[in-house]
């Protein structure tokens, strides 16, 4: 094997194994019944699908996506795996799709993890084993229905970071003519189709050199999140730091948000979710994009074409996002104490 860690992108890198688990089922009374098969690890990464399968035809596919860290003492950390066990099961209701248990999202999380001991990445080198859980209706129909056979799959990639450079300020364009989610469609869960959604605009802000921040698609005046990520905003006042995030029904709730709300919150500072006016960014010191893959990524400047506006927020990382980024990292690469309980440890002995 010869991975150059340091130099690893957001790009697949094909592991030894991956983990998979089918589910076959039938409708009792108007629900889902049936059973899934205990996960197993294939070096197989294809396959055999019909072409008429209910994800291929009518988008019953959903995903995760979480990391495992190996920590400055040798050992495997898992970061918060319950709440992407817990959110696929969300997304899963939400299409009508079967729901993969948790322990059993535990169990092939945990077999992914040993059957590919080798690809998480040493320590200090940036990179992560990341674990991208996907959920997929296999049944061919061509009914437009949910269907009753499904296979859950975790395909594991060492990672680097998601924006070039590892804590370097990204770009972002505003687009009023793509929307990511309706108010009340899909946008709160991690399905498939959200993403092809996006990909007119993220594709049209990549050719410029941006990435896309989205904005509600009712009544395109208050900040969604991003493509992949929330969002994040720190405004300082004469009565302390608050940190900013928008509410609404069409954002994915990120579990890094929530681990970047909670330190935040024990750090002092005030902590909001509300409606976040476009015209607010200019009332910002500190900005920027947060999840899994990017953990967080400064933003230095919003542009709002169709506004004519440009908001400077900083030209580097700023000390807040900074000091939050730091203790993010520091839980979970075990140079700090887990005192939330956010990491699984997965290997007791050291294998540095
Ligand atoms: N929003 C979207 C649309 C995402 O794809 C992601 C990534 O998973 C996030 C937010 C961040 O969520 P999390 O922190 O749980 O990875
Ligand atoms: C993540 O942050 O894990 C994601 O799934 C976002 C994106 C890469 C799709």
């Amino acid at each position: 094997m010869d991975i150059n860690w340091k130099e690893l992108g957001f790009h697949y890198t094909e592991t030894d194994t991956i983990v998979r688990s089918a589910f076959h089922g039938r409708w009792e009374n108007g629900r889902l019944k049936g059973e899934w098969e205990e996960p197993y690890a294939t070096r197989d990464k294809y396959i055999h699908l019909h072409l008429s399968a209910t994800c291929l035809q009518y988008g019953q596919e959903a995903f995760e996506g979480l990391k495992a860290f190996r920590g400055a003492d040798g050992r495997i950390r898992i970061f918060r795996w319950r709440d992407n066990a817990e959110r696929l099961q969300r997304s899963a209701h939400a299409l009508k799709m079967a729901e993969p248990p948790i322990e059993l999202f535990g169990r092939a999380l945990r077999l992914a993890l040993e059957t590919n001991m080798d690809f998480v990445p040493p320590y200090d080198t940036g990179a992560t084993l990341y674990f991208r859980p996907i959920l997929i209706g296999t049944t061919p129909q061509l009914g437009v229905g949910p269907g009753v056979d499904y296979e859950l799959a975790i395909i594991p990639s060492p990672i680097g970071p998601y924006y070039p450079g590892k804590f370097h300020c990204t770009t972002f364009i505003i687009n009023r003519r793509v929307d990511r989610a309706a108010p009340l469609g899909t946008g709160a869960y991690k399905v498939g189709g959200n993403y092809a959604a996006s990909f007119r605009a993220t594709e049209e802000a990549h050719l410029q050199g941006y990435d896309c921040l989205f904005l509600d698609s009712k009544t395109h005046r208050y900040i969604d999140e991003c493509s992949a990520a929330n969002f994040i905003g720190i405004k300082q006042t004469d009565e302390g730091i608050e940190y900013l995030t928008p509410r609404s029904n069409a954002i994915l709730p990120s579990i890094t948000n929530a681990s970047l709300m909670a330190l935040a919150w024990d750090k002092g500072y005030k902590v909001t979710r509300r409606h976040i006016l476009v015209e607010e960014l200019a009332e910002m010191q500190e900005a920027a994009a947060c999840g899994t893959a990017c953990v967080i990524s400064p933003i230095d400047r919003v542009i709002d074409p169709d506004k004519g506006r440009m908001y400077e927020i900083s030209r580097t990382p700023g000390p807040v996002l900074t000091d939050l980024y730091q203790s993010l990292q520091d839980i979970q690469y075990g140079r700090a104490e887990d005192k939330y309980g956010w990491c699984t440890i997965l290997n007791k002995k050291h294998t540095n």
